[in-house]
């Protein structure tokens, strides 16, 4: 694996993949590495020839009072994990070669970041389909690979890649969890362990209420069991629970086509997201 963090030097080996008739396949991250993003990964080796994983803890998508500076940062630890996952290259840019100063431009893509996690996190979306776009014409990647527990996050991406005609074909990959269900995330690192031990009731309230909305239960009823069933199993806030069309992400008032329950709470430090398919019969 080539560790890269100048651009000259990423377009030199990106060039000497296309010259080959290589293709090549992005998996963005902000590392802090777990099986979920070794997941995105395999999945990728098993669609490109050629695999790039970026390191880089974006500060445009934290606010102020958000954990930029406590984000785990683990750079050996990741780079040995990729090395072992067959990874052909980490780009890891420092800030000013990201952002050199003077970088004035954000991309912002409408309607879609307004609610859910935007909502509570102004200007989080910006951060990210700016240094996404980035990361895809620095990398020029044919295909890039994002986790499904982003789900607003990868509607974003995938709007604002057709909308820009970026040429990179976005794919989702399936959340993957603990042995409990717990959607597998960086964040976790913040959990006591009697915070991860509650953490699981995440999961399971919204496994109960897709699978009551799917058997026919009013959709209102449904969602107002998964707050109060969180603030019972310890945590502290519950940001947001909504069941939305799973493209769009209008929220839905019967299930009349694909749907997405989503949530997010804060227990301890952290602050929790998880969404689950809700399909009509
Ligand atoms: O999902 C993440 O880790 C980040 O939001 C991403 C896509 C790497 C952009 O910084």
């Amino acid at each position: 694996m080539q560790t890269i963090h100048d651009r000259a030097a990423l377009t030199a080996i990106l060039n000497s993949f296309r010259a080959a008739g290589e293709n090549v396949a992005l998996v963005p991250t902000m590392g802090a590495l777990h099986d979920g993003h070794l997941a995105l990964v395999a999945d990728a080796k098993m669609r490109a020839a050629r695999v790039v994983v970026s390191i880089f803890v974006n500060p445009k998508q934290f606010g102020p009072n958000e954990d930029f500076d406590a984000y785990p940062r683990r750079a050996e630890a990741d780079s040995a994990k990729l090395i072992a996952a067959g990874v052909d290259v980490l780009w890891m840019p420092p800030v000013d070669e990201m952002y050199p100063a003077g970088f004035a431009t954000n991309i912002r893509v409408e309607g879609l970041p307004d609610r859910l996690c935007g909502a509570a996190r102004p200007g989080h979306f910006d951060g990210v389909a700016t240094v996404v776009a980035k990361l895809f014409n620095q990398v020029r990647p044919d295909i890039a690979i994002f986790g499904e527990k982003d789900w607003q996050q990868l509607a974003i991406i995938r709007r604002m890649a057709a909308d820009l005609d970026l040429g990179v074909e976005v794919v989702g990959f399936p959340t993957q969890r603990e042995e409990d269900g717990l959607a597998l995330s960086s964040r976790n690192a913040y959990l006591t362990p009697d915070e991860r031990a509650a953490a699981v009731a995440l999961p399971r309230a919204l496994e109960q209420a897709a699978r009551a909305v799917e058997g026919g239960e009013e959709i209102s009823a449904a969602l107002a069991a998964v707050p109060s069933a969180l603030l019972k199993a310890g945590f502290s806030s519950v940001d947001y629970v909504e069941l939305v069309a799973a493209d769009t992400l209008i929220p839905l008032e019967k299930l009349d086509r694909p749907g997405r329950l989503l949530a997010a709470a804060r227990i301890g430090k952290a602050r929790l997201i998880d969404n689950l398919a809700v399909l009509p019969n």
